[in-house]
């Protein structure tokens, strides 16, 4: 935590994976994010929720604290606030940028990015429309290869993902930036499915009207 201020956008989301994977660390990146040095979006909605019903009544209320404000809103009012900001006049270029900061972790589009969820390059196909409801509701429908699972391990890290492979003995759990933890089946004490998508909800909180308009013109126009 003390190299945040130079990391990386990858390698920030790895630190505070890395923070939330141990119980004894979480403490220290509450601290953090109280301080205002690392902000709350850093920490994914499924790690959001696990904080909010953490075991420990410590971690529940500072996560109560720190989460409870930043609460996904219905998603139809989400979309008809961003159905309105599509008829601003967009810009390819700046699409671009917010497909780099907030997508490329998990898509591929073109020579970019990594294939954790689908590639883009069908959904280039789609209205914009739809591709505004796949990016702000997608849980509306998950597919199961998509679904993110919660893996507890005997010797207390908790670790998410969607399962890229399993076999008789391991499994492989892949999360944003491509990146893959293997687990022996008798390591773990407990796994379950969240019941979400990978794809993040809430991503209004991180893409303005304009922002947005841009990004969908720089998808529907394709990597071109
Ligand atoms: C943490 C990983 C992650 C991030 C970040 C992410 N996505 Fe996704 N996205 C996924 C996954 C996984 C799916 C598949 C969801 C499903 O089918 O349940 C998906 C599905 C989609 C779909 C539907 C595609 C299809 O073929 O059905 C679109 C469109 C999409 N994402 C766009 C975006 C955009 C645009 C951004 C950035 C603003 C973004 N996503 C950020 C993981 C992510």
């Amino acid at each position: 935590l003390g190299r945040w201020d130079t990391c990386t956008p990858p390698l920030r989301t790895e630190i505070v994976e890395a923070m939330l994977t141990r119980p004894d660390r979480i403490a220290a990146l509450f601290d953090a994010i109280e301080a205002g040095r690392i902000a709350p979006s850093y920490v994914s909605a499924t790690r959001k929720g696990l904080l909010l019903r953490h075991d420990n009544p410590t971690i529940r209320s500072r996560a109560a604290a720190l989460f409870q404000s930043e609460a996904v809103s219905p998603r139809n009012e989400v979309i008809t606030r961003y159905r309105s900001a599509l008829e601003l006049p967009t810009d390819r270029g700046r699409g671009q940028r917010v497909f780099e900061r907030e997508c490329k972790s998990c898509h591929r589009l073109g020579d970019q990015g990594s294939e954790v969820g689908p590639d883009l390059a069908a959904s280039l196909h789609h209205a914009p429309d739809q591709i505004l409801m796949n990016i702000l509701d997608p849980n509306r429908e998950v597919s199961p290869n998509y679904l993110e699972y919660v893996v507890a391990l005997e010797d207390g890290r908790v670790l998410t993902g969607v399962i890229a492979n399993e076999t008789a003995t391991n499994i492989t759990l892949r999360r944003a930036e491509g990146v893959q933890d293997v687990v022996l089946r008798k390591d773990i004490a407990d796994m379950r499915s969240s019941g979400k998508s990978l794809m993040p909800e809430g991503l209004e909180n991180k893409i303005t009207g304009q922002e947005m308009a841009d990004l969908l013109a720089f998808l529907v126009s394709g990597s071109r």
